[in-house]
């Protein structure tokens, strides 16, 4: 089995795309709207933030008080999709409740929208045309090329239904001519679909989901979730405990909790807002 670790190609990659954004006539600028106090929505903010400034890339955060109204968030985006040394813009989700989430997604320019939210570019990636990209999903297809796993006929189940990662990470796996199920919570036979798959994709949010028990051999397993178990250590839903036998009785690949999926969507935001200036650029 594989360790599908991700940490080392994030390092080739911020090489990379250093030297990509040296090229550019002018350093892309990503602009982080956050709300509230989310917790976990501060740790994936600041990371962002790192790894923008370690590819030489400006970024700024907005960050907006909890009871903020709908009309000060609007103005502020519709502001930025004006400001012309804006590249990228995000709306970290999730927002408070007395907030219009789609509403607002989906105000941000098409161009800026470094999350591939909106309904425009999630309708061009549904009818396979060119536009932003979901950064979760394109992060989970370039680890698996980097990994040399086969994807095309492959029968690939994804456990998650969202339009962050189930819905567009769908639409990526039927480009690459595999043959994708989407199981949700009302899903029949769940155990039963994840033994006939050659690549498992979960999001379900639960640590322990998932055990050695649950797949058959050679299985490739991305694990999309950041959970928390009872001692308060980062995990995803395979149970950490059944990491060694996947890799020694099994013979599965698998993303490891830290330093898999997570890594790689926060590498693929700073591409993707790279290449939104190299269009700008004709480059
Ligand atoms: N919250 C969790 N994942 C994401 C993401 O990829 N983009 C945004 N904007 N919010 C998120």
């Amino acid at each position: 089995m594989t360790l599908l670790d991700a940490r080392q190609l994030v390092v080739k990659k911020i090489d990379e795309l250093k030297n990509r954004v040296k090229k550019l006539d002018k350093k892309p600028s990503l602009v982080i709207i956050r709300v509230g106090e989310d917790f976990a929505s501060g740790k994936y903010v600041a990371n962002k933030i790192k790894r923008c400034e370690e590819v030489g890339i400006e970024s700024k955060i907005i960050h907006l008080d909890e009871n903020v109204t709908q009309d000060t968030v609007q103005k502020t985006i519709l502001d930025l999709n004006n400001d012309d040394n804006v590249t990228g813009v995000l709306l970290q989700l999730p927002i408070p409740k007395h907030l219009d989430e789609d509403y607002l997604t989906n105000l941000i320019k098409d161009e800026k929208d470094v999350d591939g939210f909106t309904i425009e570019n999630m309708g061009k990636l549904s009818l396979g045309l060119d536009g932003n990209v979901a950064c979760t999903p394109r992060g989970i297809i370039t680890l698996l090329k980097e990994f040399n796993i086969d994807i095309e006929g492959q029968d690939v189940l994804i456990i998650n239904r969202s339009n962050i990662v189930g819905k567009p990470l769908s639409q990526l796996f039927l480009k690459e001519n595999a043959t994708v199920t989407i199981a949700h919570s009302k899903t029949k036979n769940l155990k039963e679909k994840i033994k006939l798959s050659d690549i498992v994709v979960t999001a379900v949010g639960k640590a322990n989901f998932l055990g050695v028990d649950d797949f058959s051999d050679n299985t490739t397993i991305i694990d999309v979730s950041i959970n928390f178990n009872e001692f308060g250590k980062m995990c995803g839903d395979v149970s950490k405990e059944d990491y060694d036998a996947l890799a020694n009785d099994k013979n599965c690949n698998l993303t490891p909790v830290p330093n898999g999926v997570g890594q790689m969507t926060v590498i693929e935001l700073i591409e993707q807002t790279i290449e939104i200036q190299e269009k700008k650029e004709g480059k």
